[in-house]
């Protein structure tokens, strides 16, 4: 199991990609915490992921990401069930789309508070309680960004401003703690089928091909939070980049998938662009071969 024993707390896990994130690391045998503001969706994800039967802790708590003492709180009850962190997944996340000179303005402050005061909060409050003394295991900082960094999204103004400003976010923590035992990355997502993006539709079974499932993110999220990705730090793991990867890999020759090492030369010939969007991200592909036997 790749993470058995490691305590993980995933932000805005009451549905959607932080509920899959949520079951993927449970089923890995971390212990989880689950926070949103929904206890009914933290409880429903708890209920879940018992029935599985995995066998580990899992701790929920209500708070408000934008409201930074309702987010202390809930680490301090985290650490008090869990004991010292590993893993934090900041994940919660609001948008609204609408023309940008009618937007309103307070959705526009909320969707900002949301999704950068948001993370904030998240670091500040978890800090303490990362646990930070073994540079062999490495406590682990994760944000959910999105594909729309560095897209202009035409009436989502508020929504690409606020996941522009968790790159910039990311590149500050992984300088200013550089000397302590955080590795700071990102998750960038292209359409997910979630209620973000398909409200009361999502998971009907009939969202479009190029909508992923929540699940399907999950090896990027499990890579960064296992001792795989210890020395990874900064990185920008784009799911548009690793769903042509995944593609390429179900069509290589028989000989040219079994690592990384092999496929890279199948890769760069047949897709320089997407090769140098991943080069560096070699470790990842081949836990995604891994994963996949
Ligand atoms: N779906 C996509 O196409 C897509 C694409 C790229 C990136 N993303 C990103 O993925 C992340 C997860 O979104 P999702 O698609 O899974 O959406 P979702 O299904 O709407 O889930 C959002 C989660 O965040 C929680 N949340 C929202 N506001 C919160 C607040 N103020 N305080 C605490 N928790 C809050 C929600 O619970 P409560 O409402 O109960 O608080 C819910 O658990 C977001 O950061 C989003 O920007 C999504």
């Amino acid at each position: 199991m790749l993470l058995k024993g490691k305590n993980v707390i995933v932000t805005g896990s009451g549905r959607g990609i932080g509920k899959a994130v949520a079951i993927a690391c449970a089923r890995e045998g971390a212990n989880i915490g689950l926070l949103a503001r929904t206890l009914e969706e933290i409880n429903n994800t708890k209920q879940e992921i018992e029935s599985l039967g995995f066998g580990v802790k899992i701790i929920v708590k209500t708070a408000d990401v934008t409201i930074y003492d309702e987010v202390a709180d809930a680490f301090k009850f985290f650490h008090d069930n869990l004991g010292l962190l590993n893993g934090v997944v900041a994940n919660a996340g609001a948008s609204r789309m609408g023309n940008t000179h009618e937007f309103d303005n307070e959705r526009f402050a909320n969707i900002l508070n949301v999704n950068v005061l948001g993370v904030f909060h998240t670091f500040k409050a978890a800090y303490p309680y990362l646990k930070k003394d073994d540079k062999n295991e490495k406590a682990r900082f994760v944000i959910t960004g999105s594909a729309a960094y560095p897209m202009g999204m035409p009436k989502f103004t508020a929504y690409v401003a606020a996941k522009y400003a968790v790159v910039g976010i990311q590149s500050v923590l992984v300088a200013e703690y550089k000397k302590e035992n955080i590795n700071f990355n990102m998750v960038l997502p292209t359409q997910v089928d979630t209620r973000m993006l398909r409200s009361r539709k999502a998971g009907d079974g009939n969202k479009p091909d190029y909508v992923l499932n929540p699940w399907d993110l999950n090896d990027y999220y499990l890579f960064l939070l296992s001792d795989y990705a210890n020395r990874v730090d900064n990185a920008l793991i784009y799911s548009s980049d690793f769903t042509e990867v995944k593609k390429f890999l179900s069509k290589a020759p028989s000989g040219k998938t079994e690592s990384w090492e092999v496929f890279k030369t199948y890769l760069e010939e047949n897709s320089p662009k997407i090769y140098a969007n991943v080069k560096k991200l070699g470790k990842l592909v081949d836990f995604i071969i891994k994963s996949s036997k």
